[in-house]
């Protein structure tokens, strides 16, 4: 099929129409529009319906369109979005995107276009031949936001044109318990990290120009702390106090909602007893007036659906859309029946749900669909798919997963593994594309092993890349409950090596499939680690996991150890460059790293968080993160090393209109090029809430080559960096003592009335 130039395209029918005029106001438009709608043509416009309804069969990853279906469906019963689908060729999308396009755009009664929704979420995940980038755990620990814009902006680059301009990302949840199955989709524990990387992936997603004519929505989702459920299993309910969920939970959402960010997503679950898709406290009064937000808000997958035969709030099915839609929803991800279309149109004709509550979400939708110029350019095209998974969009990805790899133990510096004769790796992630990447990679679940593009590396391939002149073998059987002499012949082969690779970890999966009972790491994989590393080869694990299983059994078996997160498809080729030297680590931990299964607390935690009462000492003795995490939020090494000093300030007083700026100084003392992600803390000594023992208050990364020094500075200003909010969302600012802190330098200072 031809591509169709958008500025060919006439839309149908009546041209004069004001709506259609590209010159007209968008509010105009919209307001002319709405008022030739009919109700049950306003509804279409709230529902999203699934791939599977279109697609000439129930598979999700077959991306074909069936004409009759998608007709009667834009045209009987006009709807006006779709989502999903899985990693096919460029082409495919292209002719899929097409013919649904047409039906919408040019035979409809209004010519309406379709926004097609997709999770396009670490790069454009869902398309063949893409670039994928490191997950969000990853792109958080190189505490880099040029990592996240640059995710952002290849996504859009390469699926733009494709008719994909809604995307289901970023997730800006935060990671704030190991054993949640999402855990890796978030940017990490921390808010500021997770506000600056998510507004740093919306300006790249949503601000690429060389998408022009097309733009395209980012979501910000699932709002709002669907993370943090205390069994950590996925949408299960969450009880948080007001306040807790001001100062932690909303920073993230704050920050891309102020980056102009055009979609929110709905957390499923519950908080506080209160589904959050039938709260309108949540949806309406926090989400859209206090918080601002103003975009479209969608509903996650069948969640009008969940509020009766999940959370049980509702009766059926219609007054379970009563509640939604009174909560503040606009758009439903129905996402498999009509059910949606037919309750709302009763419910109209009821009077409980008024026309003008209708046209409220009409008009936000269609505000979207003007804005991202779908009026003009609704047809995909075809002519510049040479921009998919470009050397340069590779490179890209590459970097980011270097950067997020972390360096946790590197006992008598092991690493880097120079000019090696041989090498062995073990571990159920030596010879695995799938495990590198994760959940929502080619599918949902992370596509099998065969789907992988050919140039996508294992462990043990990128390995054998780089060290071409090494034997590199992957062995298979360990012999941990082998014959004697099994096992002999398998450590004299291990005492000829140079270095042992466990890579442990875990397969994909998201959602309620990553559910587990026990982050420890599988007993199995410890039994191998511990069995190997009796050999006095050195040995160096490999995490290759999408949260921090529990290794504290097995740490002091092994000489260096290395969290891989999720590094996407260039993750191998990062290893290996990290393994040999070529690349210097500069990835840092965006979460505490749990040592028990029994305790856990995030390094922001409350000073009361860690009392225990000492018998010895007979008293309540401060149990420090430091005690309860293997490695410490911020923590990862370097194969140079950094030296801080001369933590100054420019005045260690100041009042709330003021400012005072801190600075430190760096210097690489090391032999070798680094980069240095330079954390700053702040401690509220005395708070009216109790405050969190430490809090991140601002990030930068600097290179430096061996010798150099630069000069690092933190300006703090009392609303940005001092003030927290009360349970009410208002901001506090109590006047006392501050102590700053870098690295291991810290400095106090005073706030007066
Ligand atoms: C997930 C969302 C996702 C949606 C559409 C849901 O199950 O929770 O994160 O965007 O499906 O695929």
């Amino acid at each position: 099929m031809p591509f169709l130039m958008s500025a060919t395209f006439t839309p149908n029918p009546a041209s004069q129409a004001l709506y259609q005029d590209q010159n007209a106001d968008t509010e105009d438009r919209v307001e002319d529009l709405l008022d030739r709608m009919t109700i049950y043509e306003k509804i279409g416009q709230m529902t999203q319906l699934n791939i599977t309804m279109i697609n000439p069969t129930d598979d999700q990853a077959d991306v074909e369109l069936n004409e009759e279906s998608a007709r009667e469906l834009i045209h009987q019963h006009h709807i006006g979005s779709f989502l999903n689908g899985e990693a096919v060729p460029p082409s495919q999308w292209f002719e899929f995107m097409d013919g649904l396009t047409r039906l919408a755009s040019e035979e409809s009664r209004l010519g309406i276009p379709i926004i097609y929704g997709i999770d396009h979420i670490h790069g454009a995940s869902y398309l063949a031949e893409s670039t994928i980038f490191p997950q969000k755990i990853n792109l958080a620990a190189t505490f880099n936001t040029e990592h996240s814009f640059n995710t952002g902006w290849v996504t859009a680059y390469e699926s733009a044109d494709l008719g994909h301009h809604w995307n289901f990302a970023p997730v800006v949840d935060l990671g704030v318990n190991p054993l949640w199955a999402r855990f890796w989709e978030t940017y990490g524990e921390d808010p500021h990290l997770g506000s600056r990387m998510g507004e740093a992936y919306v300006v790249g997603y949503q601000g690429n120009e060389e998408i022009a004519p097309f733009k395209v929505a980012a979501t910000a989702k699932h709002f709002l702390a669907y993370s943090d459920p205390h069994s950590g299993w996925d949408r299960t309910p969450v009880q948080i106090g007001s306040q807790a969920l001001h100062e932690f939970h909303l920073p993230p959402f704050q920050g891309v909602i102020n980056a102009g960010v055009k979609s929110v997503m709905l957390n499923s679950g519950e908080i506080n007893g209160v589904p959050v898709h039938a709260s309108p406290e949540i949806v309406t009064g926090l989400l859209r007036e206090q918080m601002g937000f103003n975009g479209v808000v969608i509903t996650d997958w069948d969640d009008i659906g969940k509020l009766v035969d999940f959370h049980r709030v509702a009766e059926n099915y219609k007054e379970a859309t009563y509640l939604a839609v009174n909560a503040g929803i606009d758009v439903n991800m129905t996402p498999l029946s009509l059910e949606f279309n037919e309750a709302m149109l009763e419910l109209y004709e009821e009077g409980r749900i008024s026309e003008e509550r209708i046209d409220e979400s009409v008009r936000r939708i269609l505000t979207l669909k003007f804005d991202l110029g779908l009026f003009e350019n609704p047809y995909p095209r075809n002519d510049r798919l040479d921009r998919i998974g470009t050397e340069e969009n590779r490179l890209k990805a590459l970097k980011a997963a270097e950067e997020s790899i972390i360096l946790l133990k590197n006992e008598e510096s092991v690493l880097p593994l120079t000019e090696p004769q041989n090498i062995l790796v073990f571990g159920p992630s030596a010879e695995s594309k799938r495990n590198l990447s994760g959940g929502w990679t080619l599918a949902w679940q992370g596509g099998e092993e065969e789907r992988f593009p050919d140039e996508v590396h294992t462990i043990h391939s990128a390995l054998k890349n780089h060290y071409s002149d090494t034997d590199i073998e992957v062995i298979h059987e360990i012999p941990v409950d082998g014959e004697e002499s099994e096992q002999q012949a398998f450590f004299s082969r291990l005492e000829r090596a140079d270095m042992l690779i466990y890579a442990a970890g875990e397969k994909p999966y998201t959602e309620f499939v990553g559910n587990i009972v026990d982050l420890t790491l599988p007993s199995d994989q410890l039994d191998e680690i511990r069995f190997i590393s009796k050999s006095s080869t050195p040995a160096t694990l490999v995490m290759v996991a999408g949260r921090p299983r529990l290794v504290t059994d097995v740490i002091q078996n092994v000489d260096a150890f290395l969290f891989a997160g999720l590094p996407g498809f260039e993750g191998a080729e990062a290893i290996a460059n990290i393994i040999s030297g070529e690349t210097n680590p500069s990835g840092k931990l965006p979460f505490s790293y749990p040592q028990h299964t029994g305790h856990f607390v995030n390094y922001n935690h409350k000073p009361s968080d860690v009392y225990f009462f000492d018998t010895d000492e007979a008293n309540h003795i401060a149990q420090g993160a430091e005690n309860t995490s293997l490695f410490q939020f911020g923590e990862g090494l370097s194969y140079t090393t950094f030296e801080y000093s001369d933590l100054e300030l420019s005045s260690d007083r100041l009042t709330e209109s003021e400012t005072i700026t801190a600075t430190v100084t760096l210097k690489n003392i090391g032999d070798i090029a680094g980069k240095e992600s330079v954390l700053w803390f702040l401690t509220n000594k005395v708070g009216r809430y109790t405050r969190p023992v430490k809090e991140l208050k601002h990030f930068e990364k600097v290179e430096l080559e061996p010798g150099e020094t630069a000069t690092l500075s933190f300006q703090i200003d009392p609303h940005k960096s001092l003030a927290y909010p009360d349970s009410n969302g208002e901001p506090i600012l109590d006047p006392g003592e501050f102590n700053l802190q870098v690295e291991s330098l810290d400095i106090d200072f005073r706030l007066v009335d």
